[in-house]
Parts: C-alpha cells; sequence; structure tokens
C-alpha cells in the first residue's frame, strides 16, 4: 500500500508503546489515511508550552525532565479532545492513557455504549536499546510536526524539512537524561495497561523493530 492511500478504519484504538517506539509516525500516517483523529497528549502538551498557556507552564519542566503530567490535567485535556465533533466516531489515542487511573478514566469517559467503546489497544514491543537509538537521532519539524531521524529517515537537507521546508528541532526530552527517565517512567506505570487491555481481551503485540511499512501493513490489517 503506498503513502497516501486512502483506507476505511473505523478504529477507536489506543496506541500504547514505550517512548520512541513509533507510535506517532504511524498514527499520524493511519490516521491521515483513514481520515480518523490523531489524538497525541504529547503534541497537545507541546502545543500548550508553545502557546505558553498555564498548563504549559506546568507541564513544561516535568516532560523536559522525562516525567509524566499528573492524570487529572491530562484526563481533563482529553475528555475536551474528544468531545470535538472530529473525534466523535474514530479516533487513535496516541500517548494516552499511560496510567491505570487515567485508562480507568478513559474507560468512565466512553461509558458503556457500545458505539464509543473502545475497539482496539496496539501495544509496539521493541529493546530499550533500540528506543534509545530511535530518540537520540530524531528530528521534528517546528512547522508542519513531521517526524525525522539523523539515520534511519534522514531530509535531503541537513535540519531541512522535506515535507514543508520548516526548520528539525531536537525535543527537549530527547537528551540522554531526560531518555532514562522516560523510560522508567514507562516501565513503572505505562507497562502494567498491558496486563488491564489483555484482560479486556482488547490488546494485540506488534514488533515494532521492524520497518515502518511492514508494521503499517500489519496495522492497516489489525484495525480495519
Ligand atoms: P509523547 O510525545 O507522547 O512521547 P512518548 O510516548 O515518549 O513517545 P514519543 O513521541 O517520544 O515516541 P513515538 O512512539 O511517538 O515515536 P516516533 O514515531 O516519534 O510524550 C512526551 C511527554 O509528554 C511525556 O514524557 C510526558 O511528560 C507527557 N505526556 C504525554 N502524554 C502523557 C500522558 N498520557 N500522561 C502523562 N504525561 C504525558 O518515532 C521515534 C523515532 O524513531 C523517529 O525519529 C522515527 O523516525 C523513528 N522511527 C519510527 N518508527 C521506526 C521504525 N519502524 N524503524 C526505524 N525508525 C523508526
Amino acid at each position: 500500500m503506498s503513502a497516501g492511500t486512502s483506507i476505511s478504519l473505523r478504529a477507536r484504538a489506543v496506541f500504547l508503546g514505550g517512548p520512541g517506539a513509533g507510535k506517532g509516525t504511524q498514527a499520524k500516517r493511519l490516521a491521515a489515511a483513514g481520515h480518523v483523529a490523531h489524538i497525541s497528549t504529547g503534541d497537545m502538551l507541546r502545543a500548550h508550552v508553545n502557546q505558553g498557556s498555564d498548563l504549559g507552564k506546568q507541564a513544561k519542566s516535568l516532560m523536559d525532565g522525562g516525567k509524566l503530567v499528573p492524570d487529572d490535567m491530562i484526563v481533563a485535556m482529553v475528555k475536551e479532545r474528544i468531545a470535538q465533533p472530529d473525534a466523535t466516531a474514530a479516533w487513535i489515542l496516541d500517548g494516552f492513557p499511560r496510567t491505570l487511573p487515567q485508562a480507568e478514566a478513559l474507560d468512565r469517559l466512553l461509558g458503556a455504549s457500545a458505539e464509543r467503546k473502545l475497539s482496539r489497544v496496539v501495544y509496539f514491543q521493541i529493546s530499550d536499546a533500540e528506543l534509545k537509538a530511535r530518540l537520540e537521532g530524531r528530528r521534528n519539524c517546528n512547522q508542519c510536526g513531521a517526524i525525522w531521524h539523523v539515520a534511519t529517515k534522514p531530509t535531503k537537507r541537513v535540519d531541512t524539512c522535506d515535507a514543508c521546508g520548516g526548520a528539525l528541532l531536537q525535543r527537549a526530552d530527547d537528551r540522554p537524561e531526560a531518555i532514562d527517565k522516560r523510560l522508567q517512567e514507562f516501565h513503572k506505570l505505562t507497562e502494567p495497561l498491558r496486563a488491564y487491555y489483555q484482560n479486556k481481551n482488547l490488546l494485540r503485540i506488534i514488533d515494532a523493530s521492524r520497518t515502518p511499512d511492514v508494521i503499517y501493513q500489519e496495522l492497516v490489517q489489525l484495525m480495519q
């Protein structure tokens, strides 16, 4: 399936996995092809930081240090987002939930209605060593948000986005000390969600160490 091909996607899905596992790369592509909302709590928080909102001011130092932002702030932000018109039918949640209280809050937000319930949780499985290599080499476009990598997905011109010509930046939390903290937070607080969603029979595990195209094909199968 070539880039840009439309697909039929009626998913209400959660992408779960360590920092740098490729959730954002795949969620952006799938959401664009399937015309569903891509809801990334990391992107939403970075937008708040850039706007200098109260939420952004509170979140910035936590994010830069690799720590999670408090559950109540995140849940309120997601509650507002999934009530918006583009997110009523289908969405991909990228980076939320990532604690048990967030998962329980999502269940409450979606309620008992069959039309609103979660259809799939995909766990991106990959080693910590590969995650570190991905995060250290990641560069993000400051204009269109495209995700690049200095080794595995380089741009034609150094530090310039191929998609829009914007400048490429390294995220503050992609420095080695912050990466280590993010991995610790992931193993302690987010990994338990595997069992939570396994028990609900929603979990599918994918090998996230393969190429982006191979992973994409598998996700399309899983979510159609
Ligand atoms: P967030 O932005 O969600 O960060 P994350 O979960 O740590 O995930 P990343 O965005 O770093 O990685 P990704 O899996 O999307 O990988 P990507 O596709 O970019 O959160 C940031 C912070 O916000 C958190 O630390 C926390 O402080 C806060 N936050 C957010 N949500 C929160 C919540 N729910 N609760 C509390 N706090 C929250 O890929 C990575 C790199 O690898 C790229 O360079 C890419 O090109 C490359 N790549 C991707 N796929 C492949 C592949 N298959 N092969 C080779 N390279 C690949």
